[in-house]
């Protein structure tokens, strides 16, 4: 099997993905929009199928979690809450010439001259003072005077001033009016003097860079540029310069990845609205109503599957970083680690690799966001992504949020992905785990005024069992941490010492805000990821010694599009077609089923490995009755390794279910 290389790879993906069905870029017929992506038959069905398997894995196999399904708009408020308002936000930089942006930490380097221009003034209103003057007899005394200044100075502009200069003092007044004329119209020239800067890349003009100041001086509103201060300076490797325009890059900048609506017929800043950028944000707003609702009780989680929307500054690898995506996150709530210390007497750690096992009531944090971890990774490899093509990013404490305990990234090694220093790949992100404390519920509380933690009685009953050295112990560290997260976020010394004192004294009476771990998965990022690993290509020979490379995408039954093709060997046998129709019908109900009937039977086939799916069953002469033993039989076709054998139809669908449990 031949292995593509990584940037061919990802071109014949995406070329594959549009051939088949999978992706199409949004809005085509109009050119494209940069970072939406559609997907069409093939692709819709692996969504679904995506989403549900995370939904069944999270929600429907568990005791331990409810779903949510929220709007996308909502109150604007929440947004302030968490954060996303003041620093959801990407420092990015922008090209003077073409206002094209990129993300400050994504410029590549680039060598060359770089041609800066101090700035620049517009020759329009010189020359037409000029020509105007030309017009006039040679014997017109300004004009004499004109010619004499030029000829010393070698500059209209300069001339003009010159011989204005001069002739606004004259004692007989010849050419006074004009003088002042030209006086004022030079003085109101439009100039600029902003610098700008253009690197010239080896082998081009400097036409070229001269050419682009003048662009930019006129955009800039001086119609007709001269070019004022032209300096040259050898550069390499520089980050400074616009990949595709090469114009130097504006100072950097936070861009709010927010997009902005408003809600109602007014556009007014009351009225302003957000797309959300996570679905996290609805589960934590709407956390009390869920636990009052689900009697669920602490620890327990709450998921969600939705579009997110940011906009991004420079979308890209595909639909790895788009737009629009969607999300598949679960806020899993769980006491504080003082709370389980209370009442278990300490707080069970797990070792930091592996899974934990079956979850313990005396976890604490640390345990709970393994298990997380490790029950993701699990997934993953149950729907067909070897741990081999997986990579982690435990992030530093430099890299944490100021509230966020531990977060863990599992990545996958996409086609793009780049290897490190010493070779090594370790992959893009697919989904983060992060352990966040109690910040989220926090926040809303305090923003909204709300309470948002719970009441435990088997907290309340331990504290009040624990000698006072342990109650003692408990109630220092929790409001320390309450503590440090309120003046984090801003409250002032006193009124922290107040609202700290108040939550540890409410932590003795059972009283906490629960804190979270938060997995949060992208749909597109692993769909991209699920049609990367399925990728692979075969190659026969014939006998003529031609070869024929076929494309086969290996996806797992469970995510497969379509998971059978069911075909008649013949489609002129009204027997077989008829057949073949109710083996289609019988299967249908419980899985999607691709009927085919055009062309020969290797072509049908080949469309359906190029589709990914994992089995195709043939109906032909046997299965009539033509040898008896063979009556009510079908070939099922292995996709994998193209494996045939006879099944009986009265079993056919309870052996295909099994394959996709
Ligand atoms: N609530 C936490 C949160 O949103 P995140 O790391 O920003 O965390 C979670 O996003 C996941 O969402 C990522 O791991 C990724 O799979 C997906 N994601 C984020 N931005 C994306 C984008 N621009 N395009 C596609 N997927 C994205």
């Amino acid at each position: 099997m031949a292995e593509p290389k990584e940037n061919l790879l990802m071109e014949k993906i995406v070329s594959l993905c549009k051939r088949r069905g999978f992706i199409y870029q949004s809005s085509e017929i109009y050119g494209g929009i940069n970072g939406f992506w559609d997907y069409g038959p093939l692709g819709a069905e692996l969504k679904r199928n995506v989403k549900e398997l995370w939904w069944h894995s999270m929600t429907r196999h568990r005791d331990d979690v409810v779903g949510l399904e929220a709007t996308i708009i909502m109150a604007p408020q929440i947004w302030k809450a968490s954060g996303h308002v003041d620093t959801f936000a990407d420092l990015m930089r922008e090209c003077p010439l073409t206002k094209k942006r990129v993300r400050a930490d994504q410029v590549e380097a680039q060598s060359g001259i770089a041609y800066q221009f101090s700035g620049a003034k517009d020759g329009r209103i010189v020359n037409e003072l000029f020509n105007r003057l030309m017009a006039e007899d040679d014997q017109n005394p300004v004009k004499l005077v004109v010619g004499e200044v030029l000829a010393r100075v070698n500059d209209r502009e300069q001339a003009l001033t010159t011989a204005a200069a001069l002739l606004e003092g004259n004692k007989d007044s010849t050419g006074r009016p004009w003088a002042q004329e030209v006086l004022k119209q030079l003085a109101a020239m439009p100039r600029s003097q902003e610098s700008f800067s253009f690197l010239l890349l080896p082998g081009k003009p400097p036409e070229s860079a001269r050419n682009a100041a003048r662009e930019f001086y006129a955009q800039a509103g001086i119609p007709e540029p001269i070019l004022l201060g032209e300096d040259a300076e050898i550069i390499e490797n520089s980050s400074d310069f616009h990949p595709e325009s090469h114009v130097r890059l504006s100072a950097s900048r936070p861009f709010n990845l927010m997009f902005k609506s408003h809600a109602g017929p007014i556009e007014s800043e009351e009225n302003v609205v957000y797309l959300r950028p996570e679905t996290a944000q609805a589960i934590f707003a709407q956390f009390k109503n869920v636990l009052e609702t689900s009697r669920q009780k602490v620890p327990f989680g709450i998921a969600q599957v939705g579009k997110a929307f940011r906009n991004e500054v420079t979308p890209r690898n595909f639909t790895f970083r788009s737009r629009e995506f969607e999300q598949m996150e679960l806020e899993y709530f769980i006491k504080p680690d003082e709370a389980i210390a209370a009442i278990f007497g300490g707080v069970t750690t797990v070792p930091e690799s592996g899974h934990p096992g079956v979850p313990r009531p005396d976890w604490g944090w640390q345990a709970w966001h393994q298990y997380w971890v490790e029950e993701r990774v699990a997934f993953y490899e149950g729907i067909g992504l070897a741990r081999d093509t997986l990579g982690f990013h435990i992030q530093t404490p430099a890299e944490l949020a100021h509230y966020a305990r531990a977060c863990t990234d599992i990545l996958f090694k996409f086609p793009f992905s780049k290897p490190d220093g010493q070779g090594h790949v370790a992959g893009d992100e697919l989904e983060g785990i992060a352990a966040r404390s109690d910040f989220d519920l926090s926040q809303h509380a305090r923003c909204s005024g709300k309470p948002m933690g719970v009441f435990d009685d088997e907290l309340r009953t331990a504290w009040g069992q624990l000698p006072k050295e342990k109650q003692d112990d408990l109630w220092r560290r929790y409001y320390e941490n309450r503590k440090k997260y309120l003046t984090t976020t801003g409250v002032a010394d006193e009124a922290a010492t107040s609202q700290a004192t108040a939550d540890a004294n409410g932590l003795a009476k059972g009283q906490y805000i629960p804190h979270v771990i938060e997995p949060s998965a992208g749909v597109d990022r692993l769909m991209l990821a699920l049609i990367a690993s399925a990728y692979s290509e075969t190659t026969s020979t014939d006998e003529k010694g031609k070869s024929d490379t076929r494309v086969v995408l290996k996806f797992h039954p469970r995510v497969a599009p379509i998971k059978v093709g069911v075909f008649p060997l013949l489609k002129n046998k009204p027997e077989l077609v008829t057949k073949a129709q109710t083996v289609r019908d019988l299967l249908r109900s419980w899985m999607n089923v691709y009927y085919d009937e055009a062309g020969s039977i290797g072509k049908r086939y080949a469309r359906q490995d190029e589709a990914g799916t994992p089995f195709c069953v043939t109906i032909d002469f046997d299965t009539l009755g033509e040898k008896p033993e063979l009556l009510d039989t079908v070939t099922l076709r292995h996709r994998d390794d193209g494996r045939q054998e006879r099944l009986a139809i009265g079993e056919l669908l309870e052996w295909l279910r099994s394959k996709l449990r």
